[in-house]
């Protein structure tokens, strides 16, 4: 199906100053409005799209997930309610993210099935191999490194362990590319693009599903 026409790209509608603002702040949330932000994307188009690209996986109860860039939490809920009897992991650079996915998940924390650390994806604060499962949806626009960041995300995968990218703009956008320059280091990476990067960060088997109407695009691979 052909992509719909849209009068705004993927970011949502304003003025440039607003979509910098939102964009800035989808980056890298900070202060109320950051909060704001994190507390939209655990509902709307983020719930309906980490539904549609976690579909596309079987995960055991027991597995060890990590989710990158974990935002407001709801995809460790998510990864929760699939991982019962395993432990789930988010990491964030972003102090009020780290808080709000804390707060969003504040019961499995107690119980120790899941942990909520700050920190950077280009440098994970994980043993090699330590998980089954890790995602990252949303995010990857905001990798400086995407190469370095993947490699990553392949050394704490275990042997088979899968990497799930998913995105609700697939890089064919004239409106939502020009609307990603008013962020500096922002990048709207295209399927092709992802796949290539996946390929040299040292992962295999990458299958790509899009739903050409919405543009989005959930690209999985294996270790
Ligand atoms: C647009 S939000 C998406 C949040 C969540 N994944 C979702 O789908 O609702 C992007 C998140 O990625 C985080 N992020 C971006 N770059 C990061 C990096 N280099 N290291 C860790 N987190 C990062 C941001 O702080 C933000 O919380």
């Amino acid at each position: 199906m052909a992509a719909e026409q849209r009068e705004y790209g993927s970011f949502g509608a304003g003025d440039d100053g607003e979509v910098r603002e939102r964009l800035v702040n989808a980056g890298k949330p900070a202060g109320e409005y950051g909060k704001e932000l994190l507390q939209r994307m655990n509902g709307g188009t983020h719930q309906v799209l980490s539904e549609w690209a976690f579909s596309f996986v079987v995960l055991g109860p027991d597995m060890h997930a990590l989710d990158l860039g974990c935002g407001g939490g709801a995809n460790l809920a998510r990864l929760l309610a699939r991982c019962s009897e395993g432990k789930v992991h988010g990491l964030d650079y972003s102090p009020v993210s780290v808080a709000l996915s804390t707060e969003t998940n504040a019961g499995a924390i107690a119980e120790g099935r899941c942990e909520v650390v700050q920190g950077d994806v280009a440098d994970l604060p994980f043993e090699d191999g330590s998980m089954d499962f890790v995602t990252a949806v949303e995010t990857v626009y905001f990798w400086p490194d995407l190469e370095a960041a993947l490699m990553e995300a392949h050394r704490v995968l275990a042997p088979g362990g899968r990497f799930l990218i998913c995105n609700e703009d697939d890089g064919t956008d004239e409106i939502t590319l020009r609307q990603s320059k008013l962020v500096d280091n922002m990048r709207v990476h295209t399927a092709g693009a992802l796949v290539d990067v996946l390929g040299k960060a040292g992962f295999e088997d990458i299958h790509v599903h899009r739903n050409l109407d919405k543009r989005w695009m959930c690209l999985i691979a294996r270790k």
